[in-house]
């Protein structure tokens, strides 16, 4: 057994790997931002002290507020993780901090590969980047995980808002023309336990589901596993539906160090319905339309 923190434990993905880790026998401390302000390194230096693993899972995820509100985006996602590299250094601990696909520029005809050069294009993705190299700078063996299109049962998400938008819209059009790789959080809570008890070496590491889809197939898979008709769901490009941050066209991660680290993201979907009751699903109350 090991003594764990996990910051930003309270969110999507922390709770679900607080639970993972729980389960398989360590001693976890999971933290929202109340109990442990990443921005204040001695905060951090005193709830991280005596730990055996830190996983930074906090973050600034509004990706569109980033655009006008960039100091407080690297505030959190870039000084907040340095600080908790150098609070993991300090105490001797393993490191594991969570990034994203908005790292890359989104434009390449290819999969990502972890040696892939950063070229973010929006405000969040700047900020992920500043702290990818920061947290390495500070604890080289630290190990980072990029993940991305998270979907879980302890947060808001594409797949909560798809279900909930089934109710009130008969037909939902969603992008065709952005790919990438919808990820269950208790998938990557199982990818990330692993990675630290088989000892991986630091570097980066692509913690996304096998495969790839489009947010329009994504949705109509959605809609089947749920019972309702996937024809409801209709094909739009990006263009009909600007948002303030760019999105990249290409998201897919290519897995050169860990192949079959996380499963087919068809099979996590039907799976991650499977794990949750669906009779909360209200019925359809009128006829507009949506775009995603
Ligand atoms: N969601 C996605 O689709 C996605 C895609 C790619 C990468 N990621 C990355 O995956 C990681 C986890 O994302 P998520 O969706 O699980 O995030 P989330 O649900 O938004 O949770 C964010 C967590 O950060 C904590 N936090 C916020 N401000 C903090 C502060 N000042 N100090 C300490 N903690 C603070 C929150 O605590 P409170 O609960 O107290 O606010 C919460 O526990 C992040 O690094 C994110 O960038 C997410």
């Amino acid at each position: 057994m090991s003594r764990w923190v996990i910051t930003g434990g309270t969110g999507m993905f922390g709770t679900d790997l607080a639970a993972v880790a729980r389960d398989k026998g360590h001693e976890v401390v999971a933290l929202g931002s109340g109990d442990c302000d990443i921005r204040d390194l001695e905060t951090v230096r005193q709830t991280v002290a005596g730990a055996d693993v830190v996983v930074n899972a906090a973050a600034y995820t509004a990706v569109d507020a980033a655009e006008t509100d960039e100091a407080a985006a690297f505030a959190l996602n870039a000084t907040g993780a340095h600080n908790v590299a150098v609070a993991a250094r300090e105490a001797g601990a393993k490191l594991v901090h969570i990034s994203t696909d908005y790292v890359f520029d989104g434009s390449s005809s290819e999969p990502y590969d972890e040696n892939t050069p950063q070229n973010p294009q929006s405000a969040y993705g700047r900020t992920k980047a500043a702290g990818e190299w920061a947290v390495r700078a500070a604890h080289p063996d630290a190990l980072v995980v990029r993940t991305a299109w998270l979907y879980g049962e302890h947060g808001p998400n594409f797949v909560t808002t798809m279900l909930r938008l089934a109710g009130s819209h008969e037909t939902l059009h969603v992008v065709d023309d952005q790919h990438g790789q919808p990820t269950w959080t208790l998938d990557l809570a199982h990818y990330t336990v692993a990675l630290l008890e088989n000892d991986a070496p630091g570097g980066y590491y692509h913690g996304t589901s096998e495969g790839s889809t489009t947010w329009f197939d994504f949705t109509r898979e959605i809609f089947r596993l749920s019972g309702l008709d996937p024809e409801r769901v209709q094909p739009t490009t990006s263009d009909k539906f600007p948002r303030p941050a760019p999105r990249p066209a290409n998201s897919v991660l290519a897995h050169r160090r860990s192949d079959g680290g996380l499963p087919i993201w068809g099979v996590a979907l039907a799976d991650f319905f499977d794990s949750r009751d669906n009779s909360a699903l209200t019925p359809v109350r009128s006829n507009s339309c949506l775009r995603f």
